[in-house]
């Protein structure tokens, strides 16, 4: 075989290295592919194979990761995931990969940095409910240098599965039920990681998981089958990753799910044919925790070795965990199961990410002191901004919020008034609840010696203990108005968290009849991991704040609130049944065949708050929106806009949410999808413009089967708040119909 110009080109290069003493791959300046392609060809099978292989070292405190951490690390594994707070040690472990292993290739340390790793910021879903992309990532940002910082390359974020089912406890990590603000926000958390550069002292490598589907877990149980139609995957799953692709995210992470009865870790048609080939993805795709080894329980495998063939075939790079591919791959490639191409073009893959790192010029950590790594005070501000444009006021009666001056003392009462563990929210990195700001202490803070407050927990998360109640009723009689603090435990949400009913534990709800009873206004505020059931809740308060779970600096942002310092602009992500048996309930359903009728019997079918909810002290007058033309030709854009005046007497923050419909298709679409939104600061008295310019081929087209764009002439609407406008796209033969996927 003639050698092609390219292995020329090495041989040159690799000729004047080993001359200078320095093979090709360890020169900084050499263009990436050939440091690759240098490095493969110096590597043996064995070395090829361990690159492929993850482990994880240090205390695993997470029970669902069950299985071994190694602690005799051979510095040949490819990727370690790094429990450990320890830079020291990962540096340690780094110098024998370094020095002791053959060819010096440096590890990759992952862990699951999901909303920040010491200054943990709110929860995804609570992100999402900012509708500040730069705000996410921002925060983004200081998660990945304390990450780096700890001494850890990658993080398992962020995680952008569409998640419609609030009885799933993973709905917490995700950005809520609508595909596109998922695309934006993982979009803008791939960004935070990632920075200008993956190299850059501050960057670390971003993973989109879980791909994909894994959000449809049935009946919102976790690690259950999911069944997509290939429809519902080209239309809701898939455009948040291939965004998070366009995004440049350099890894991804299959999913524990099976997508109609092929195991998104063994599924070739989505992890080779759509992500490499369609999607062009360079970098590569990590199991999840033993993902590998269970298509053996999922019933497509029936052995390790059988588990591990399918699995690599259909495209998974890096096992993570199980040790399969270390203890199989040799043998499926000499047995001509498996070929030499693929495995090069998977250990290529996993050196593009570390090259891309700059870890084989800084495979260490440098060693700052603490104060300087975590939590400093621009960082707390981050995930202090963050939290306040995060929580949502679902509720204000009887001018209940803002406290006026003229309550002069306050009860504070419940559960979460003192608590920092649970404020935290699931997956919380290395963060530690005494570095939590405390409800209480915001509030004290904020009031100063204007409030007398009192304070009373009144009962425990769940259980049946009434015995606080009474102090609770003492403290709640004697104050002008009651700040009931409830929610979740964080272990309620995340992983394997999954809970028959979205409702609070019967103990909290009592707690709120009981101060009901004193006839004192009652601010409920929540913190939480998922959509509530408030149906019984909601009519005993005057007012509602959703704080979610906001990382360690919740406290004065809440408080901010609640004097009025702050103007909340918090909206729904994520819609909120009224009760747990109307899920699935989300605002982009298709339309019924009977729209009127097939209705609950027993219970309303509308939500209690609906995708996009939230108030504000202020309020926001939306004028006649307008259209630049009525019809759409050739690759035309259309521009739609609206003013919008703050009429009230504060400055406020307003969201607005630009939908499409098309009411006749040859598909079914669903009855609204979001397409575009932005947020503005109005003053009162001024008027701002919101405006969308619409792009056919991505704001009007639908997926086939396949994923191809189709683009239907007709009527559309464009729906802003309640107006609806109507324009024409006209028939154009010279418009393609069939170009390539679009995502925002
Ligand atoms: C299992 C989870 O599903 C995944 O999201 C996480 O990144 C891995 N464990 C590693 O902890």
């Amino acid at each position: 075989m003639k050698p092609s110009i390219f292995t020329l080109i090495l041989l040159i290069f690799g000729t004047i290295h080993i001359a200078q003493g320095l093979p090709l791959y360890k020169d900084k300046n050499a263009p990436l592919e050939q440091r690759i392609e240098d490095l493969l060809g110096q590597m043996t099978t064995e070395e090829k194979i361990q690159q492929l292989n993850q482990l994880s070292f240090g205390v695993n405190l997470n029970p669902n990761n069950k299985g071994e951490a190694v602690n005799d690390v051979d510095p040949q594994v490819g990727s370690l995931i790094y429990l450990n707070e320890n830079p020291v040690e990962r540096n340690a472990i780094q110098q024998r990969a370094m020095e002791k292993s053959r060819l010096g290739i440096p590890i990759l340390f992952g862990f699951d940095t999901i909303h920040g790793i010491k200054t943990v910021y709110p929860i995804p879903l609570a992100q999402a409910c900012s509708w500040s992309p730069p705000l996410v990532t921002q925060a983004a940002a200081v998660a990945a240098r304390e990450t780096k910082l700890t001494g850890i390359d990658w993080t398992f974020s962020p995680m952008i599965d569409v998640a419609r089912d609030s009885r799933w406890g993973r709905i917490a990590e995700s950005y809520g039920e609508d595909p596109y603000a998922i695309s934006i926000f993982g979009a803008a958390t791939v960004r935070g990681y990632q920075g200008a550069s993956l190299s850059d002292s501050g960057s670390v490598a971003a993973c989109l998981k879980h791909f994909v589907g894994y959000g449809v877990s049935e009946g919102g149980r976790d690690y259950r089958a999911t069944d997509i139609s290939a429809q519902a995957l080209w239309e809701t799953y898939l455009p948040p990753f291939e965004a998070g692709v366009k995004a440049g995210a350099a890894t991804l992470m299959s999913g524990f799910n099976d997508i109609s009865g092929v195991p998104a870790s063994a599924n070739r048609y989505l992890l080779t044919e759509v992500l490499k080939q369609q999607w062009k993805h360079g970098g590569f795709v990590v199991s999840d925790w033993n993902s590998v080894e269970q298509l053996i329980a999922q019933g497509v495998a029936k052995d390790r070795k059988e588990a591990g063939l399918k699995s690599f075939t259909a495209g998974v790079e890096m096992n993570m965990v199980d040790r399969i591919y270390a203890d199989h791959l040799q043998e499926l490639l000499l047995e001509g199961k498996v070929t030499m191409d693929s495995i090069n073009d998977a250990v290529s893959r996993v050196l593009r990410v570390k090259f891309r790192l700059g870890l084989f010029e800084q495979p260490y950590t440098p060693i700052v002191p603490e104060a300087e790594r975590y939590l400093r005070p621009e960082d707390r501000a981050v995930a202090a901004k963050l939290a306040e444009e995060s929580m949502v006021l679902l509720k204000n009666e009887r001018a209940a919020l803002p406290i006026s001056s003229k309550v002069k003392s306050l009860a504070l009462i419940g559960p979460l008034v003192k608590d920092q563990e649970n404020l935290l929210g699931c997956w919380s990195g290395n963060g530690k609840p005494k570095d939590v700001e405390t409800i209480f202490e915001g509030v004290t803070r904020e009031f100063g010696d204007n409030v007398k407050l009192s304070y009373a927990r009144g009962c425990d998360f769940d259980g049946t203990d009434e015995s606080g109640f009474a102090d609770a009723f003492v403290a709640a009689s004697n104050a002008d108005a009651v700040v009931v603090c409830i929610g979740e435990k964080k272990a309620w949400s995340g992983e394997n968290s999954s809970r028959s009913t979205i409702a609070l534990p019967a103990i909290q709800e009592k707690l709120v009849a009981r101060l009901k009873e004193t006839g004192k206004p009652i601010i409920l505020v929540l913190s939480n991991g998922r959509p509530l059931e408030l149906q019984r809740l909601e009519p005993m308060a005057d007012a509602i704040v959703e704080m979610w779970q906001p990382g360690v600096a919740g406290g004065t942002p809440l408080a901010g609130i609640l004097s009025g310092r702050v103007n909340p602009s918090g909206r729904l992500a994520i819609t909120f049944p009224l009760v747990t048996g109307q899920i699935p309930i989300y605002y982009g359903m298709r339309s019924s065949a009977r729209p009127n009728d097939g209705n609950y019997k027993d219970i309303s079918t509308e939500p209690l708050y609906t995708f996009g909810h939230g108030l504000s002290y202020t309020s926001f007058d939306y004028g006649k929106a307008t259209l630049s033309n009525s019809k759409l030709a050739g690759d035309q854009k259309l521009t739609v806009q609206v003013p919008v005046t703050n009429t009230g007497s504060v400055t406020g923050q307003e969201t607005a949410f630009w939908f499409i419909s098309d009411p006749v298709c040859s598909v079914s679409r669903p009855m609204k999808e979001l397409k575009h939104f932005e947020k503005k600061t109005i003053n009162p008295g001024e008027t701002v413009v919101f405006t969308f310019q619409i792009d056919p081929m991505r704001d009007l087209s639908h997926p086939d089967s396949t994923g191809r764009r189709l683009l239907e002439a007709g009527d559309f609407h464009v729906r802003i708040k309640d107006q609806k406008l109507t324009f024409e796209l006209v028939d154009d033969d010279d418009r393609p119909t069939v170009p390539a996927p679009v995502t925002p």
